[in-house]
């Protein structure tokens, strides 16, 4: 039985993407990268990195605008 990880396609090299997830901040792609949004639009970006929001609050999501350094409403108890 193959696993789903073997289907996943890698680069010319034979090198898996490496996604990084930060604590509190977006998810780092390796670029270049080509993104499909869920409403069908497509984002291509040839940066060597490319941070993926996580937080919904970027006002250019799905990347990430550093929208999510911004306070934090505190939780109510
Ligand atoms: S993760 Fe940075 S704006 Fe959402």
């Amino acid at each position: 039985m193959r696993s789903w990880w073997s289907s996943v396609q890698t680069d010319p090299d034979g090198n898996r993407r490496t996604i990084t997830y930060t604590a509190e901040g977006p998810a780092l792609v390796e670029g270049p990268v080509e993104l499909v949004t869920a409403d069908g639009r497509t984002i291509r970006s040839d940066r060597c990195v490319v941070a993926l929001c996580l937080c919904r609050r970027s006002s250019i999501y799905p990347l990430c605008d550093t929208s999510h350094r911004k306070r934090r409403r505190p939780t109510e108890q």
